[in-house]
């Protein structure tokens, strides 16, 4: 709350908006049934004609009373809110407020009653039937939702798309059936939902041009032959237009699942057309495989770059949590040094019987150990020193003497592992002593093992 001001992101408002959402469309639904059918208001739709009336006022106030956000500033002064309302929603909005159906029948009767004919049948109950189509207006607020929910991410957005776009021939669909029935009488043995389900079927058919043609406009009634030509021709746009948007929304479903797909193939025809050894392209497929399963594919350095400096930290902090509550020296390590530290991490691959590197190869980089196990081999590979697993590191005898590696490592299990390369380490070592003392002491543990060997 500011100022007696609702805040629009308040989850009360949200809450509010869903609410007349939902009266919104079981208007959209329910009235032109009413307008073509003219049944009588009975039980909950009695209620539910009260409940526009009620909820749909209370609306027009709270929107005098919600803060509104202008290009990403909250705007709080009830004067331009109210003139920014005035001369965008609030007429449709009002006209929508407006109980017409309940008008219709209390006006009819009671001025009939009263003796008042003539005015009666000028207020005729027709007028105030079809007057209540008002509140279809109401719809338009949807695509204020629909970009809501977009924005905030409610779903994934092309299946937000795909849902709404549905809705939108659904209800379309809707109309047009009823508004046939409007003109045309129907079948008047068959019931009200017969006689729906038979429009219903002649507008499918029209919209999605199909037109089998056994349910065609009445040669005497221009009216129905008009308002079939325009189906017709509105039917061919819309249909065109959903089938287009169907292709594209379908596709987009699960972008990051299409684009690793397609890498993927790329690596595999580049690999046939160089007659890659049959065991290599395995590897090479099993490697995407598990990409696929540990990080779906994505590679967060694309993300990261987008971001300015402190989102980026945030969102690398939270990426590599895993690693550094597993990693010990990491978690006696101070936030300054996480923060660098995780800036830093490189996250990298491998599979069981990969060589990470090879005794006597220069070192340029020291390795964490987020997921499966390695094993420290000797040169000639016979000879296996220690299985390091989950939380520990390799590679810093080499980064921390300039040397040459001291052992190989070899991958047991498929390995999730990060990476620091020399130069962040040696900045780092620079600047944090404890953390330095912390991997020398275990260095030198390690080589008293390797010279014990
Ligand atoms: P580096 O010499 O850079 O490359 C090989 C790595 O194996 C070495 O750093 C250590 O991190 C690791 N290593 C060497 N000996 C042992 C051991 N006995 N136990 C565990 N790890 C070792």
């Amino acid at each position: 709350m500011i100022r007696c001001m609702l805040h629009p992101d308040h989850k009360l408002r949200h809450l509010w908006d869903f609410i007349i959402i939902m009266l919104t469309v079981a208007a959209a639904i329910e009235i032109p049934f009413r307008v073509v059918f003219n049944y009588p208001l009975e039980g909950y739709l009695r209620v539910l004609a009260y409940s526009y009336f009620i909820f749909f006022s209370i609306d027009i106030f709270l929107n005098f009373r919600t803060a509104v956000s202008v290009e990403g500033r909250l705007i709080t002064d009830p004067k331009y809110i109210a003139k920014r309302y005035l001369s965008k929603w609030f007429i449709f909005d009002l006209l929508s407020a407006i109980p017409f159906e309940l008008l219709s029948e209390q006006f009819g009767g009671g001025m009939e009653a009263a003796g008042m004919a003539r005015m009666a049948r000028f207020l005729h109950p027709g007028i105030f039937r079809i007057l209540s189509l008002a509140k279809l207006v109401r719809m338009m607020h949807l695509f204020k939702f629909m970009s809501n929910w977009q924005r905030h991410e409610v779903l994934n957005p092309s299946i937000l798309r795909l849902l709404f776009s549905l809705f939108w021939l659904a209800i379309i669909a809707h109309w047009i059936s009823l508004g046939w029935l409007a003109l045309e009488t129907g079948n008047p043995e068959k019931s009200e939902i017969d006689n729906y389900i038979w429009a219903l079927y002649w507008c499918i058919t029209t919209l999605t041009t199909i037109g089998y043609g056994d349910i065609s406009p009445s040669f005497d009634s221009r009216p129905q032959m008009i308002y079939t030509m325009f189906v017709q021709i509105s039917g061919a746009g819309m249909y065109g237009y959903m089938i287009g948007n169907l292709a594209s929304i379908l596709a987009n479903i699960d972008t990051a699942r299409a684009q690793f797909r397609e890498r993927m193939e790329k690596v595999s025809t580049f690999m046939r057309n160089h007659d890659v050894p049959a065991d290599l392209q395995s590897r090479v497929r099993n490697y995407y495989n598990y990409l696929w399963d540990s990080r779906r594919g994505s590679d967060e350095s694309d993300v990261l770059n987008d971001l300015p400096q402190n989102l980026k930290v945030d969102v690398a902090l939270f990426l590599n949590r895993d690693i550094i509550q597993k990693v010990p020296i990491f978690k006696e390590a101070n936030e300054h040094l996480i923060r660098q530290i995780v800036m830093a991490l490189k996250p990298i691959i491998y599979l069981p019987g990969d060589y990470i590197f090879r005794q006597g190869d220069m070192g340029e980089e020291m390795y964490f150990i987020s997921r499966g196990a390695v094993e420290v081999v000797s040169a000639d590979e016979k000879v296996v020193y220690a299985t390091l697993s989950e939380g520990s590191f390799f590679g810093e005898i080499a980064l921390l003497l300039s040397s040459e590696r001291t052992a190989g490592i070899r991958a047991k299990d498929y390995c999730d592992l990060y990476y620091l390369d020399k130069s962040t380490f040696e900045n780092i070592i620079q600047h944090y002593p404890d953390f330095e003392a912390g991997i020398r002491k275990m260095a030198e543990q390690r080589r008293n093992e390797l010279n014990e060997n």
